[in-house]
């Protein structure tokens, strides 16, 4: 019998508590054998809750004192690239959650620590793992709807990111914390980059919310011009209170295709006349996505055992944080930003 892919998870706040479960619970081809949090008191709980005895501080303390094939990184974004690198360079496979990095430069030091390593590297881009997403994707490919000519994706999340996420020099505000997911889909979906952006941003409920960070925003609508002639729009509004929404809609030359809808469950009730139906939304992102968490962890463990290429990996991670930088660049300078302000010259990916 072959033995399990052994995973060290790095960052254990949460979104690691999502693939810390599906590890555990789902995935029987995989072993979660060790834990890196710099915080003792969540290395503790999540250690506890999740049956892991082998706790450290650092990526560089689990590489010395225990043995594992693979990491999973889901410390914030602004700490990417460092464990990305550390984690290549000891020839350890990476499932990297969603930012890629903070910057161009910090993605293309990952992609070339992975080249030169020869090791797998699979973005946390879980919609692609969506049995509604594949579904749709797979049907626009058939050309059932024809060519897309129009995309329009959001995402709205119900409570305040994480500090560290409010904080542009950090994690890129929610163009990138909330909207990563997005940039990737519409490409994915469209099938084709990103030739130029337009974004507004607003703050309505930051400062109410004691958010004081400089350039904050929870607010945000972005206008795409696809390198095929397509067209786009990413909105975002988090905290949007309601509960966490993602849909998309894309309009083909030959018809029309909805991803999502707003409630969450088809029960529907009613217990009082003047209050009228009720249905049910999804509360948070790991409810909303539990099937695409889970598929997208054992898709990486099958690649790992398998050695084919995962399904989304570190190009399609840096073409999501391009829109991202050029995104902010439009909003900062109140103008529309092509893709190739962003990208370097000759390094187009
Ligand atoms: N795919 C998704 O749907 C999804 C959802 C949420 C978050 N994310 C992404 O996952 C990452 C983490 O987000 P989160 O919401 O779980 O954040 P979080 O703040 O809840 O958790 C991050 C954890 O990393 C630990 N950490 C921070 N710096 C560290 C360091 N230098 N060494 C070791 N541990 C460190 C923190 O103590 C914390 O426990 C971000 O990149 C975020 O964008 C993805």
């Amino acid at each position: 019998m072959t033995l399990p892919t052994r995973i060290c998870l790095v960052g254990a706040g949460r979104v690691a508590k999502v693939h810390a479960n599906s590890l555990v619970n789902h995935v029987p081809t995989g072993e979660l054998v060790a834990l890196v949090d710099n915080v003792p008191q969540v290395l503790k709980e999540a250690g506890d809750r999740f049956g892991i005895e082998a706790r450290f501080v650092s990526l560089e303390e689990a590489l010395s004192k225990s043995d594992f094939d693979a990491v999973v990184i889901t410390t914030p974004t602004f700490t990417h690239a460092h464990f990305a690198i550390t984690a290549a360079k000891a020839g350890k496979h990476i499932f990297l959650e969603k930012p890629m990095a903070l910057n161009m430069e910090e993605c293309d030091a990952i992609l070339q620590a992975v080249h030169e390593n020869g090791i797998l590297l699979q973005m946390g881009f879980m919609r692609r793992f969506d049995p509604e997403f594949v579904t749709a994707a797979s049907r626009i490919e058939a050309g059932e709807i024809g060519k897309p000519m129009l995309i329009k994706s959001l995402t709205h999340g119900p409570g305040l990111p994480p500090p560290w996420a409010r904080d542009l020099s950090r994690s890129n505000g929610n163009l990138a914390e909330v909207n990563s997911h997005d940039w990737d889909t519409c490409r994915w979906l469209m099938g084709s980059d990103f030739e130029r952006v337009y974004v507004e941003v607003a703050n309505f409920k930051g400062r109410a919310r004691g958010v004081e960070t400089e350039g904050f925003y929870d607010t945000s609508l972005v206008n795409i011009r696809f390198e095929s002639g397509g067209l786009g729009s990413i909105s975002c509004v988090c905290p949007c209170d309601y509960g966490y929404d993602a849909r998309v809609e894309i309009i083909g030359e030959k018809g029309i295709m909805q991803i999502g809808e707003l409630k969450g469950q088809a029960v529907v009730i009613c217990v009082d006349r003047d209050e009228g139906l009720v249905t049910p939304i999804f509360r948070t992102w790991p409810e909303r996505f539990a099937e695409a968490y889970i598929r997208e962890i054992r898709h990486f463990v099958e690649c790992i055992r398998s050695g084919k290429a995962p399904k989304v990996g570190g190009i399609d991670g840096r073409w999501a944080v391009a829109g991202v930088l050029a995104g902010t660049k439009s909003f900062q300078e109140e103008r529309p930003v092509y893709l190739n302000e962003v990208l370097e010259v000759g390094m187009k990916p």
